[in-house]
C-alpha cells in the first residue's frame, strides 16, 4: 500500500456514526475521502464539511453527505494532509492552495489528524515554501512588506496564470529557508494587514499527526 494511502486509512478509523468530519485537501487526503466514500457505503452516518471546493467535488462523487460552514456549530474531527511536519508537530500547509479553510477546519475541530508519508517529516520548517493567502487588490503593498524578512517571494501562477484561491485571493509563497520560530513568524505574519492568512499551523494540543511509510507501516505522534 502507498505511503499516503496507509496514513489516509488508519486515520479514518477514528470516525464514528454521528460524527462531523472536516476534509482536507490534496493528494494525501484523497485517499481519506475515498476511504470514508467506502465506510459511508457500508453504512457509516456522518456529515461533513470540505477545505476546498476539489475536495467537495471528490465528497460529492463518493456520496459523502455534505454540508456548509455556516450550518454547524461544531467538527469533532478534521482529516488533513500536509507539506512539512516538524518535531514539535508544527506544521507547513496550502501546497495545493487551501489553507485559509483548512485552517478554519482545524481551529474549530476537537481533534485534527494530519496525515503524511514520511518525506514530509523535517527537522525544521521552511524548506517548502510557506504559503501565505493576500488579497488581490493592495498585493504590491503587501509584497513590499513581506520583502522586509529579506527573502525570495513568488506570487504562485498555474500554466503562467495567477493561481487564484477558491476564496478569490493570492498565495505568495516565501522561500524561509529554516523557520525557527513558527508561532511568532505566524503572529508577525499575520499582523500585516493585506495577509488574510498564513500556511504555518502551530502545534495545538488537538492535533496528531499519522505518518504513512512504504511498507504500509504507521506511526502516530502526538495527543
Ligand atoms: C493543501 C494542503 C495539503 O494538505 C498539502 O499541500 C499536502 O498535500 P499532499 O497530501 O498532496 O502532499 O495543505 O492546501
Amino acid at each position: 500500500m502507498e505511503a499516503k494511502a496507509a496514513a489516509a486509512e488508519k486515520a479514518v478509523e477514528y470516525i464514528e456514526n454521528g460524527m462531523t468530519v472536516g476534509l482536507g485537501s490534496g493528494s494525501t487526503s484523497y485517499y481519506a475521502i475515498r476511504k470514508i466514500g467506502e465506510r459511508v457505503s457500508q453504512g457509516l452516518r456522518i456529515r461533513a464539511v470540505a477545505s476546498s471546493t476539489q475536495t467537495a467535488s471528490l465528497a460529492r462523487e463518493c456520496r459523502i453527505r455534505l454540508t456548509d460552514l455556516t450550518a454547524i456549530d461544531r467538527i469533532d474531527i478534521t482529516i488533513d494532509g500536509a507539506d512539512e511536519v516538524d518535531k514539535q508537530l508544527n506544521l507547513i500547509k496550502g501546497g495545493g492552495g487551501a489553507l485559509l479553510r483548512e485552517k478554519i477546519l482545524a481551529y474549530n475541530s476537537r481533534q485534527t489528524i494530519i496525515i503524511v508519508d514520511d518525506s514530509k517529516l523535517v527537522d525544521i520548517l521552511g524548506k517548502f515554501p510557506l504559503p501565505v493567502e493576500v488579497a488581490p487588490f493592495a498585493v504590491d503593498l503587501t509584497l513590499a512588506q513581506l520583502k522586509r524578512f529579506k527573502i525570495d517571494l513568488n506570487i504562485r501562477e498555474v500554466q503562467k496564470e495567477k493561481f487564484i484561491t477558491d476564496n478569490g485571493n493570492l498565495i505568495v509563497d516565501c522561500h524561509f529557508s529554516a523557520i525557527r520560530d513558527p508561532e511568532e513568524l505566524n503572529m508577525k505574519l499575520l499582523l500585516i494587514p493585506g495577509i488574510i492568512e498564513t500556511g504555518l499551523f502551530p502545534h495545538t494540543p488537538f492535533t496528531r499527526v499519522i505518518v504513512g511509510y512504504a511498507d504500509g507501516a504507521t506511526q502516530i505522534l502526538g495527543a
